[in-house]
């Protein structure tokens, strides 16, 4: 596998992704991981990632200079081209001006990562330092107009590295020149595929488990579903899944579970139906984080009633993905498992009651998921399912959920995601692109706690207004208002009025995150 040491502001999470897009496995490690314990870790190469910082600064992140006595072929991009200089006895010195964005590139001499790509080439550039003097045995081997550095290689120790950004998509060749050190200089297979992905996992799984026994808490998210079908794959009915339902899931959300999950993969599902008990927990309640706090206390308390009836319990399943484990600040300490599990703690295990945890995705990105859930035959409706809260529906419902509000809502909501799953599906078949920049990323209904007058007929209503929600956006951080066509606008508008009861105005909220949320709550 390729270890990628990240300096800093998520690099390195790019770059492993470009590394399992050519079907090599590749993990993140912090920086500054002492070279022995990467070693044991046994790598087959190792990329240094860039970073936002200066190789001069006070708190520069730093790698210990071991690493390049592994033995292993290393590649440095950017930031780790600079260090690389720099730890092996080059300089590096502020250039007259930096350099960011799309700059031409002119191969000097040979090069074996950027064999078989053209003389002149189009490179991503964001720097304002630069390797003012290589070290020695290096060779320059491109500059751009503004770096005489652009990239140096020192073959006969399998040392390389770039200024540019290769794992950037605007690096015309970036592909190829990861291609060439992954498969030309370490002589890497391109093996990591879903197959022998779930063939390894469901080996892994099984190699743990034994003969015990395993639960989940199944809410019909992406990660909890996947997790659920490679689990059942592995250890089969040893597999029990808890369903809670609290009511406040979108339309028809609680039969596809049951669906896919009963039916199609015949898990042992346990559906609690909580509808009740959350409506009488909730009445009165109107702010958003009380709401919350309630919703995800009470959702532990279910779980943990039905998981301690059950006999032999030992394993608890989750869904935890990579990302998680990354923003959870596990990589500051090396993944070590005890930062990992502080994760975890955030678990609300009850006096005397303890399972040990199975985390079958930890290492997975959301689209790998995705790709894992499509292998595993999880039908495509659930596996790209927009990101839905867990406290649901309840906060859409703008001040106290009634049985009222929510079913105005439900099926408000459904109509705006029937539509804009149409949309989307459009936009799909257009671009062959289901992550089309201009695809709603999610979409959904809002109910305010206020009415507004209306005629309908010879009739003057007063009724309530329904907001429409839409943004495009990658990872929720940010977030635009998705620019729709006015006719599917005014289609969602009309139908929401003509087919819901109770409503008699639709609203479509046109703010970008930030300043707004995704969310009204
Ligand atoms: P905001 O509204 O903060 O939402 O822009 C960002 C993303 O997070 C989701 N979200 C939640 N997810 N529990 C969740 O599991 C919550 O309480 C919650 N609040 C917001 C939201 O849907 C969006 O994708």
């Amino acid at each position: 596998f390729v270890a990628v040491l990240d300096f800093g502001a998520q690099y390195g999470q790019l770059i492993a992704r470009r590394v399992r897009d050519l079907h090599v496995y590749s993990e993140i490690f912090p920086c500054d991981i002492p070279a022995a314990e990467l070693a044991e870790k046994g790598p087959s190469a190792v990329i240094l990632s860039g970073g936002p910082a200066s190789v001069y600064a006070d708190d520069a992140p730093d790698m210990d200079a071991g690493v390049f006595e592994l033995g292993v072929p290393v590649l440095g991009f950017c930031y780790g081209q600079q260090i690389m200089a720099v730890k092996l006895g080059g300089e590096v010195g502020h250039t007259e001006k930096g350099e960011y964005g799309p700059a031409r590139l002119a191969r000097q001499g040979e090069s074996r990562i950027l064999d078989g790509t053209p003389a002149e080439q189009t490179v991503w550039m964001s720097h304002r330092d630069a390797v003012s003097s290589v070290p020695a045995g290096f060779s320059v081997t491109s500059a751009t107009q503004t770096c005489p550095v652009a990239s140096m290689e020192d073959a006969s120790r399998n040392l390389f590295a770039t200024q540019f950004h290769p794992e950037v998509r605007h690096t015309e060749c970036g592909r190829k020149i990861l291609q060439n050190f992954l498969f030309g200089v370490c002589g890497l297979e391109p093996d990591w595929t879903m197959d022998n992905i779930i063939d390894e996992k469901v080996a892994e799984i099984r190699e743990q488990v034994g003969e015990k026994k395993v639960i989940l808490a199944l809410s019909g998210g992406v990660d909890s579903s996947v997790t659920a079908a490679l689990v059942h794959r592995a250890i089969g009915d040893q597999l029990t899944c808890v369903f809670v339902n609290h009511g406040m899931l979108r339309k028809g959300e609680p039969e596809m579970v049951e669906e896919v999950f009963r039916k199609q993969f015949n898990v042992p599902l346990i559906h609690v139906h909580a509808e009740e008990r959350y409506s009488r927990m909730l009445a009165g309640v109107s702010d958003p984080e009380q709401k919350r706090r309630l919703i995800g206390t009470q959702f532990w308390k279910e779980f943990f009633s039905v998981a301690q009836e059950l006999d032999g319990i030992e394993y608890l399943a989750q869904g935890t993905i990579y990302p998680d484990i990354i923003e959870s600040g596990a990589r500051k300490t090396g993944g070590k498992a005890s930062t990992i599990k502080s994760h975890h703690n955030l678990i609300p295990f009850p006096d005397g009651v303890h399972f040990d945890l199975i985390e079958p995705l930890d290492h997975f990105f959301k689209d790998e998921v995705r790709e894992l859930g499509i292998a595993l035959g999880l039908p495509d409706k659930l596996v790209w399912r927009q990101p839905f809260p867990g406290p649901g529906l309840a906060i859409r419902i703008i001040g106290e959920v009634t049985p009222e509000k929510l079913a105005i809502l439900k099926e408000a909501d459904a109509v705006v995601r029937e539509e804009l799953d149409a949309y989307n599906q459009r936009l799909f078949e257009e671009t062959g692109d289901r992550n089309s920049e201009h695809a709603c990323w999610q979409y959904f209904a809002v109910l305010p706690d206020i009415r507004s007058v209306g005629v309908m007929g010879d009739e003057r209503t007063y009724q309530r207004p329904v907001i429409v929600r839409a943004v495009e956006s990658s990872d929720a951080m940010t977030a635009d208002w998705a620019k729709l066509p006015y006719d599917v606008i005014g289609r969602i508008s009309s139908r929401i009025v003509d087919e819901v009861d109770g409503v008699n105005r639709v609203v479509y909220d046109v703010t970008p995150k930030p300043p707004a949320t995704i969310e009204w709550e």
